[in-house]
């Protein structure tokens, strides 16, 4: 597979990141993942802008909108997955210095990279839907940026999978957050409601896909917190995201949420998701 590296299309074997860089030391750099179905970049807009913001944020420079463009579409040309469904993923970090807490001397490069491989949100667990658990949302409170550092993030996707489930739902001052690689969505009566958009949750472009789809469908939709306490009176869950696209949440902590199987709201929204990403 060919990646990008610093400016050059090579393959993975060859790039070597120095043990200064800052992503290594300090997890100082930020990330995007973005989708093409079958050949055609989704969203890719949103990824880009999401991605120039974090960077600002993080006070990083790094490559424009345009550039990081440029480097998902030869990414697709150069290893023939120009018609495939991949994943790519990219990543900027503050680059490589002397290990100190500040920022290194102006002018010091940012560490750029970008992978691509074949992709598909698995058919089976989007049918049947998947397990999720609740643990206690540890992370900084600035959870808009999406920064290389996912430690929480990685502890509660363990502790998911050691007990049998897909995801972890982050539960902070009693609300439902998101997930550790996903927001978070649950119907009652009718009405989808997930988080509202602030510092405690990345703002998803697949969540706000689902956000104007529900309009677009007349699906009732809100912003709000979902408290812990609320949850069993859910009808209906799911976890939305670049590589879950829209996945039923089917039992929660142990409890089957609503009848256990995926809800017609989240089948609707599956549908028109579908239709979207294949949309010419
Ligand atoms: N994660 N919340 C968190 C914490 C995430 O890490 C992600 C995505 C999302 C969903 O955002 P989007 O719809 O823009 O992909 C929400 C990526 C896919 C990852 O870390 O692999």
């Amino acid at each position: 597979m060919l990646v990008y590296f610093n400016g050059n299309f090579v393959l993975k074997e060859e790039v070597k990141i120095s043990p200064d860089d800052r992503g290594f030391l300090f997890a100082d750099g930020a990330y995007e993942v973005i989708r093409a179905y079958a050949g055609r970049l989704f969203q890719a807009d949103a990824h880009f802008r999401r991605m120039q913001r974090s960077l600002r944020e993080l006070r990083i420079e790094g490559p424009d909108a345009e550039t990081l463009r440029t480097i998902a579409e030869t990414l697709m040309q150069a290893n023939d997955l120009e018609n495939g469904d991949v994943a790519i993923y990219m990543q900027v970090t503050r680059g490589a210095a002397p290990r100190a807490h500040a920022f290194p001397r102006p002018g010091t490069p940012p560490t750029v990279y970008a992978s691509i491989s074949s992709f598909q949100t698995p058919p089976e667990k989007l049918e049947r839907g998947v397990s999720a658990i609740l643990v206690p949302d540890i992370r900084w409170v600035r959870c808009d940026i999406k920064a290389v550092a996912l430690l929480p993030n990685v502890l509660a996707n363990q502790q998911a999978r050691e007990n049998g489930a897909e995801e972890a739902v982050f539960v902070r001052d009693g609300a439902l957050t998101e997930g550790s690689h996903s927001n978070f969505c649950a119907v009652f009566g009718g009405e989808l409601v997930t988080y509202p958009r602030a510092h405690y949750i990345l703002a998803g472009v697949t969540r706000e896909v689902v956000l104007d789809l529900c309009r677009e469908l007349g699906i009732p939709c809100s912003e709000f917190p979902i408290f812990a306490s609320q949850v069993k009176d859910a009808d209906e869950m799911m976890i939305v995201g670049t590589t879950v696209e829209v996945m039923p949440v089917v039992q929660l902590d142990g409890w089957p949420v609503g009848d256990g199987k995926p809800g017609p709201i989240t089948r609707r929204l599956q549908q028109a998701f579908r239709a979207l990403v294949h949309q010419r």
